[in-house]
């Protein structure tokens, strides 16, 4: 039996699987048992940020995994403190709670939204149309997608999605029942889609008139991967609530909420809790992820090679009238098409590059943020090819 009909028979059909089977990654690159070498230019779904077998990884797993795996959260722990001092001193907010994944950050994000807001009398909480905020079912509530929602109702009551950009809508809907509204600033899943400045004012003038809480999703366009520490730096906003996930446990799992002064006294002992978040070992390569990130050469790195990366890509839209949009934020890049984009992808895996179809018609490139100009050249060649073919 091979791996791909072992997997059938074995999980449920949760997932479309790669044809590939990895033995090993290193930088940029993933290697198969059959012998290839594949760029990775998707970087595990945005997870990453230092790509495979980093030596500041090794070394801060390595040395975590000596002294100690699990203790649970009735003791405080080195690691996890040395990661909340650097998030909290970087993002200048208050109080952390870690958790294990993106999904459980916005799950408990609800949770302390709807605990703030209690005494308020407000409990109404809003999501965007066409966002994503995880498979639980919290954040299931916060999402309009009928792909990730039938067939689970009914949903959390009081949850509702404002139409994303949609001034009137946004307008229409929010008021002094409204205790927060969740935001991807740039949409990942949607298919890298920015919020824009007329929305991302309205919101700033309606938090001020009603007092609702914002929170940024940051869980894919945070820690470095658009050219700075967070996506929402990029848009005037400033949220009370920030989730993050993905890159921040080094490509081990952890989550975490990041509260302002405004939520920090909400939770107190007890009201909230897991017994795995905040793993010790995943924080040890998540301050390892940070410290390498989270220095100016790293982000102006980020920053050019996207804007050089970027401006090719234009440049094949003279030639190739299929592609409709290049939306690029840093490290966070959507090449949108007038055609489906998940056979052009495929096409792309058969020249030795990974990169993800979403939304239809977007090819979605999230490189992990070690690649320089030579891993865009390699994509850009890749795509050539394929565009030629179509
Ligand atoms: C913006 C955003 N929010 C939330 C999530 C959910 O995170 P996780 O898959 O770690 O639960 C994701 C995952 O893709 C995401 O991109």
């Amino acid at each position: 039996m091979n791996f791909k009909e072992q997997e059938s028979q074995l999980f449920f059909h949760t997932y479309k699987r790669l044809p590939l089977e990895v033995e090993r990654g290193e930088g940029c690159y993933l290697f198969t048992t059959d012998g290839k070498r594949y760029l990775d230019m998707f970087s595990g779904l945005a997870v990453n940020a230092l790509g495979y077998a980093h030596p500041a990884i090794i070394k801060a797993v390595d040395e975590q995994v000596r002294k100690y795996t699990h203790l649970s959260n009735f003791f405080i722990q080195q690691p996890q403190l040395q990661l909340a001092e650097r998030l909290l001193r970087l993002s200048g907010f208050d109080k952390i709670f870690f958790s294990n994944s993106g999904t459980e950050a916005v799950e408990g994000s609800i949770k302390l939204i709807r605990k703030w807001g209690k005494p308020l009398g407000k409990s109404q909480i809003f999501g965007m149309s066409n966002g994503f905020s995880g498979r639980t079912m919290g954040a299931l509530s916060l999402m309009d997608k009928e792909k990730y929602r039938a067939g689970y109702e009914p949903f959390l009551p009081n949850f509702g999605t404002i139409e994303f950009n949609d001034v009137n809508d946004l307008t229409s809907k929010v008021n002094e029942q409204t205790a927060a509204v969740f935001l991807e600033c740039i949409q990942g899943e949607g298919g890298i889609v920015g919020v824009t400045k007329e929305f991302a004012a309205a919101l700033n003038n309606l938090r001020e008139k009603f007092g609702f809480l914002l929170v940024a999703d940051e869980i894919q366009s945070g820690i470095g991967r658009t050219g700075t520490l967070f996506g929402f730096q990029h848009f005037g906003l400033t949220p009370d609530i920030i989730t993050v996930a993905k890159p921040i446990g080094g490509g081990l799992p952890v989550g975490a909420i990041i509260g302002s002064k405004k939520v920090a006294d909400v939770w107190t002992y007890g009201v909230h809790g897991t017994t795995f978040g905040g793993n010790p070992v995943a924080c040890a390569a998540g301050v390892a992820t940070l410290d390498t990130v989270m220095t100016e050469p790293f982000l102006s790195a980020v920053r050019s090679n996207a804007e050089y990366f970027s401006k090719k890509v234009t440049e094949l839209k003279e030639r190739y009238t299929f592609i409709k949009e290049v939306r690029s934020y840093g490290y966070m890049i959507g090449v949108d098409l007038t055609i489906d984009s998940a056979p052009i992808v495929e096409a792309i895996l058969a020249k030795g590059v990974l990169v993800n179809a979403t939304a239809n018609t977007v090819i979605r490139i999230l490189p992990p943020l070690i690649a320089g100009k030579e891993e865009f050249d390699v994509l850009l060649q890749a795509m050539e090819e394929v565009f030629a073919t179509v």
